[in-house]
């Protein structure tokens, strides 16, 4: 086990009701102006915005409402955002919502506490963030993790480049977790959310770092209870139990703890991000878009890990390493394919990559023109890159063969069989 400093200082507050708490408790951490951030919509339909102003009037606080934050959230949104919040003169922001929500909240934060600063400096490393104002947060989607990251992760439209920030300024100062609140999640974002849960793990997970016993255990029994919980949300949003373990697993997930003591590699988080702003794929459906060709063309840097993987978590009781990895890795593709998620390029983007140019393009920008490798398990540069992505690529290919294949044999079976 390697040493290392963790810092979760986000005050967590689960269960029913909870976000009737939402005014006393920025009151407690000294907001006097609430600037409460939202998404499209979904809050308003639901009522819950107007149940957690209700709680900010009740706690005697000043407050103002911004909405329209879009998934993958966008830069120009949270710069207007940033010029409204310094206007108000705000002292404390809240996020009502998902990732996005929480994300762009961050960003607020960061830019009014910073007014003679672009926002933009911080996430592309130009400057630092030393102040912030607080930020706490009503969850309404288990997946991102943000409530408790140290994480904020913003799309430059005009560049299409996405980028994350990390900084313990972005660790939200409260987080309500009330399941009900997910109830109203569609089918695809509750899958989005169980994809991207296990994947702030298994990012973490596939280490080169040995001896790191209870970790492992951690990691392992968070994604079995994601898996199992996954199964059954993914049929039915409203089982309280369900959406629990899924709402608590996806804070753990990401505040840290599935990966002390060992290198984090996060390539698939990379490779992903990549695809979401060229194509504004919705940040899970693009990690399980990739996460079988990464595995595929990384296992063999240690299979035993792989194995493990395979053995704890799926139960495979295979005795050879490389066939037990091989094991483990369909059926991880297997299970996000039962979601409902996209496990290739067409199904995620609908048209898919069509020339070997893009593939490459793609690789080229993943690995900022070259300049950077992604990962740790196997340090992958632009070439591993771009091998990966034709992986994904080829799988639409092998299918369309294999449709071909199976079309050819029916014709010549009714021909043959049937003269
Ligand atoms: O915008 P509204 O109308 O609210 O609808 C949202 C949105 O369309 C909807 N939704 C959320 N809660 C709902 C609901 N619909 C009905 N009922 C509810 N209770 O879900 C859609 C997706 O929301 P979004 O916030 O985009 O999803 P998610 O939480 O998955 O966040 C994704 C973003 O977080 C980033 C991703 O890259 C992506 O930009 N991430 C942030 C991280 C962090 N800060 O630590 C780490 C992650 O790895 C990730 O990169
Ligand atoms: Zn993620």
């Amino acid at each position: 086990m390697h040493g290392f400093t963790q810092y979760t200082p986000t005050r967590i507050i689960f269960g029913k009701a909870t976000q009737k708490q939402a005014g006393e408790l920025a009151k407690r951490f000294g907001a006097t102006k609430v600037f409460v951030v939202y998404g499209g919509g979904s809050v308003v339909r639901s009522g819950l915005l107007d149940q957690v102003t209700a709680s900010l009037q009740e706690a005697g606080l000043d407050y103002m409402t911004i909405g329209g934050v879009k998934p993958n959230p966008r830069l120009s949104f949270a710069r207007e955002a940033v010029k409204k919040s310094i206007e108000f003169g705000t002292d404390f922001v809240l996020a009502v919502g998902g990732g996005s929500v929480i994300d762009t909240s961050k960003a607020v934060a960061h830019g009014t506490a910073n007014p003679e600063t672009d926002i933009w400096e911080f996430w592309s490393k130009k400057q630092t963030v030393t102040k912030s104002l607080p930020v706490g947060v009503v969850l309404t989607l288990a997946a991102a993790g943000s409530e408790t990251s140290d994480s904020a992760v913003l799309t430059n439209e005009d560049t299409k480049i996405k980028r994350g920030l990390s900084t313990d300024f972005n660790r939200p100062a409260f987080a309500i977790m009330n399941p009900e609140l997910t109830y109203t999640l569609p089918k695809y974002q509750v899958g989005c959310g169980v994809v991207d849960i296990m994947m702030h793990t298994l990012d973490r997970y596939f280490t080169q770092t040995e001896n790191n016993e209870l970790t492992d255990e951690i990691a392992e029994g968070l994604l079995r209870t994601v898996i199992r919980n996954g199964a059954v949300a993914i049929k039915d949003s409203h089982d309280y139990n369900a959406m629990s373990e899924i709402m608590w697993a996806g804070s753990l997930s990401h505040n840290g703890i599935t990966g002390l003591g060992a290198e984090k590699d996060f390539a698939v988080h990379q490779l992903g991000h990549e695809l979401s702003a060229k194509f504004d794929i919705a940040h899970g459906a693009s990690l399980s878009t990739v996460w079988g060709a990464w595995a595929a063309y990384v296992y063999d840097a240690k299979p035993a890990r792989f194995a493990q993987y395979a053995r704890r978590v799926w139960n495979v009781e295979e005795a050879d390493d490389v066939k037990a990895a091989q094991e483990g890795i369909k059926k991880t593709v297997a299970y996000f394919a039962s979601l409902d998620m996209p496990t290739s390029f067409s199904k995620a983007t609908e048209i898919g990559l069509k020339t070997d140019e893009e593939v490459k393009k793609m690789a080229h920008g993943c690995s900022y023109e070259g300049t950077r490798t992604i990962g740790s398990f196997k340090v992958c540069d632009e070439n591993d890159i771009y091998e990966i992505y034709k992986l994904v690529f080829e799988k639409l290919f092998n299918c369309f063969r294999w449709i071909f294949c199976w079309v050819i044999r029916k014709f010549l079976a009714e021909v043959f069989l049937f003269r």
